[in-house]
């Protein structure tokens, strides 16, 4: 009789997250759940000032409040040689101010104290001495002969500018340019805006002054990487630095930066002897960590007078703040922005990238995006509408018409990459199906008539995710390659060390389950461990929808090499040759006989207790995974709006995704994860902007002032798929996080143009608020109608 197996719920099957049962309960380990006895608490004085020189600071009254036990300036970290900090972009960061400051919000000096409330009330106290400078707000301004030098501290530094790269081949797309019927050009504004997780950035720093040992609880994205540069900033030995970071409360690419906090909470804690805790407030996190996107774009497409298309050029001018702080993988300025061409088979392509200096808050973070693929697909999908209004063809068929096509795949791109798969034009045809876009044209006409404007919009968005291949992508040098470690137990349970970590992804859930479809151990018996660097493989972190590439991948692996020896014990416990045992559905049995047949959970028992002569005991194995190349998860969004003439007021009448992130591993939790993505590409669509006055002050350091949608303005997503899975990934996977950030702000936007087109308006920049929407209908000169 063969032994009945359960089935095993792995690949496939939308199993619910075990995270979910200790965060609905109110059990998570955050940041601020943290309590270590002794522990002092950090608040951190931020300059008022966009840019001034630091004449001097009196910190002798804040000092001496009942409580304090130091105030820390630029000067005393300078002593210890910590006044400044390496980016992850190769640039130095000021820790704490001893020259000038350069932004608003930036740390000037901090207060340790016996209480929270303590620390924060004894900032007002300290006496900075400020001189005002002009201020820099736009890279444009940056970049003008007689800017001021905001870096005037850089070595050879002379003026603004920060990097010049350019990709593609000038010459053949000038080529192109010179054969076109028409040229189509957009110049448009990816404003700044910010990830807003739930949890502000903090830390709890614990050195230990007896042994060294340093432990740091941190809201990491990349704890293993932040450990190194600890390592190398501080100089501590990398052994006795122990980066934890437990629940996270979002990440969204705001917690892959090294903050100055960071630092300064690790230097109080080795200099006091005490855990020393800090924590953003609201408005320090909007401030001054890691914003998004300030990208000015210019794009151009040359086409055929039949729609065909020739060539596109991008140039872009990146406002980097005052610091160049983003991880980008060093060999791309602008991450992968060259993933340009999207879904068309555009032979000539070339883009060239500046970056300035300014005097605002540093970052340029992987916000739900890959490395700046959320600005190039922004600019593709906007300039292909406007071309086909250009030359008069319906944007879903001048977009049939360019399509890479099923049977060009791997597709060699003309910026260098290589996509691996896709099926552009099924999914289009779904959402256009689903949201019934012939009716909708036809409505339209009679809506136009009626003097409404109704819009129907799409993206059709190609992402590149998975960083990366090790001779092209690294961190300051380090490899993007990660790994995973798996230990399986004598009674057949699991255990299974990832090196990325789950921010709400829910990778204790998904990782579990490639296990399970590889070796049969049910998810709920592999308990899955992450973010905590003395107990996890080295690897760079959860961003940029890099994990199911690499950590799913190396997870595949590692089964797989666990299962070398499993199919090895089953053959002895089955007395047959290793080549008579099949693996299949979580059975290991004689091929042949399938009634002849061992379970994981015996073989795991037979590991430790009854393993042939000659053989180690044990059943582990630990895999780094070098991708061999990244994954390209495409899908169509498509949009119908209908904007108020009266008040610019636009609402979305349908919105359909359909998205193809290869195998899903966990269709519920995918869904969440293009759910998660459509609202923040409809937020940064709609309404979120961090901007600045000519003082360099920040306006949007509130959420009365930075606008994030809640459920009552977000609109209802019909969610729909196709499957083409990722031929090189071991289980066909691609990622899936940030596709839907990516691509939907397009769609949108596409689709409130289009219901203005009637009034000639071709483009609006983000956000869409009503009363930019309005002054567009205002300038065109009337509410519409035909
Ligand atoms: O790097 P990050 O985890 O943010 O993004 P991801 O690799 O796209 O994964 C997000 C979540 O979706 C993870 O829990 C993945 O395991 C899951 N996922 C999936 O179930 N199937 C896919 N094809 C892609 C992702």
């Amino acid at each position: 009789m063969a032994t009945e197996i359960e089935e095993i719920r792995g690949v496939g099957h939308s199993v619910r997250r075990v995270e979910d049962d200790r965060f609905i309960r109110g059990r998570g380990n955050y940041i601020d759940d943290i309590r270590l006895p002794g522990m002092l608490y950090m608040a951190i004085l931020r300059s008022p000032w966009a840019h001034a020189t630091l004449n001097g600071i009196d910190t002798s009254a804040a000092a001496a409040v009942p409580g304090v036990i130091a105030v820390v300036t630029g000067e005393l970290m300078a002593q210890h040689n910590l006044a400044w900090m390496p980016t992850l972009s190769g640039d130095t960061q000021a820790v704490l101010v001893t020259d000038k400051v350069r932004y608003q919000g930036q740390e000037v000096a901090a207060v340790i104290a016996t209480d929270p409330y303590i620390a924060k009330d004894a900032l007002q106290l300290i006496d900075v001495d400020y001189e005002p400078l002009d201020p820099i707000v736009t890279p444009q301004r940056a970049l003008e002969t007689d800017a001021p030098l905001i870096r005037d501290e850089k070595e050879g530094q002379t003026d603004n500018h920060i990097y010049h790269w350019e990709n593609g081949d000038k010459d053949a797309t000038d080529a192109a340019f010179a054969e076109a019927d028409t040229v189509v050009s957009l110049d448009t504004f990816y404003p700044r805006c910010h990830p807003a997780p739930l949890e502000t950035c903090g830390c709890v720093a614990d050195v230990d002054s007896a042994t060294g040992q340093a432990t740091i609880y941190m809201t990491s994205q990349a704890p293993h990487l932040i450990r190194t540069v600890f390592a190398l900033v501080a100089g501590l030995p990398e052994e006795k630095i122990r980066v934890i970071s437990p629940d996270i409360g979002g990440g969204f690419g705001n917690k892959v930066p090294v903050y100055p906090g960071y630092v300064v909470a690790t230097a109080a804690s080795l200099l006091l002897g005490k855990p020393v805790k800090w924590i953003e407030d609201r408005s320090e996190n909007l401030i001054s960590t890691g914003f998004a996107r300030d990208f000015h774009m210019h794009g151009e497409m040359a086409l055929k007078s039949d729609g065909t298309m020739l060539g596109l050029r991008a140039s872009l001018l990146a406002d980097e703040g005052a610091f160049h702080a983003d991880a980008q993988p060093s060999k791309f300025k602008v991450g992968l922005f060259h993933i340009v061409s999207g879904s068309y088979d555009l032979p000539a392509v070339h883009v060239s990238a500046d970056g300035a200096y300014t005097n605002k808050a540093p970052g340029g973070v992987a916000y739900r995006c890959s490395f700046r693929v959320t600005e190039a697909s922004y600019l593709i999908e906007r300039l292909v509408q406007n071309a086909a209004y250009e030359l008069d063809i319906d944007p879903a068929e001048l977009r049939r018409q360019n399509f890479i096509q099923p049977d060009q795949f791997p597709y060699k791109s003309a910026t260098g990459f290589e996509y691996d798969s896709g099926d552009y034009e099924t999914a289009m045809n779904i959402a256009l199906d689903k949201i019934g876009y012939a009716d909708l044209r036809a409505e339209q006409q009679q809506a136009r008539a009626d003097g409404k404007l109704c819009g129907v919009g799409m993206a059709s968005f190609t992402e590149v995710v998975g960083a990366g291949p090790h001779k092209d992508y690294d961190i300051i040098g380090v490899k993007m390659n990660d790994g995973s470690e798996l230990r399986i137990h004598p009674t057949g349970k699991a255990i299974l060390k990832i090196s990325s970590i789950t921010q709400g992804q829910g990778h204790e859930t998904t990782f579990a389950q490639i296990v399970a479809s590889e070796l049969g151990i049910q998810p709920e018996d592999i308990k899955v461990m992450h973010g905590d660097t003395d107990n996890t493989p080295y690897g760079l972190g959860t961003y940029a929808s890099r994990s199911t590439p690499t950590v799913g991948a190396a997870t595949a692996m590692v089964s797989r090499r666990v299962r070398e020896k499993a199919v090895k014990l089953a053959a002895h416990l089955l007395e047959v040759a290793e080549e008579d045992i099949e693996y299949e559905a979580g059975r290991f049995s004689v091929k042949g006989a399938p009634d002849r047949v061992k379970t994981i959970q015996e073989i795991a028992f037979a590991a430790y207790t009854d393993f042939p002569d000659g053989m180690e005991a044990g059943l582990e194995a630990v895999f780094y995974y070098d991708p061999p190349n990244l994954t390209f998860p495409f899908g169509t969004y498509a949009v119908a709006v209908e904007v108020d003439p009266e008040t610019g007021v636009w609402e979305v009448k349908r919105m359909v995704a359909v998205d193809d992130c290869g195998v899903r591993i966990n269709p519920m939790i995918v869904e969440g994860q293009i759910h998660g993505g459509l609202t923040e590409g409809y937020g940064i669509a709609a309404m979120e902007l961090i901007t600045f006055d000519e003082a360099g002050n920040c306006i949007g350091t509130n959420f009365m002032d930075y606008l994030l949608p809640t459920a009552m303005e977000t609109p209802k997503f019909e969610l729909f798929e196709t499957v083409t899975p990722s031929p090189h990934h071991p289980i066909g996977a691609k990622g899936v996080g940030e596709s839907a950030t990516v691509g939907s702000p397009a769609a949108y936007v596409n689709a409130v143009i289009d219901a203005l087109r009637p009034l000639g308006v071709t483009n609006i920049d983000m956000p869409l608020t009503s009363a930019k929407v309005w002054e567009a209908i205002q300038a065109a000169g009337g509410s519409g109608g035909s």
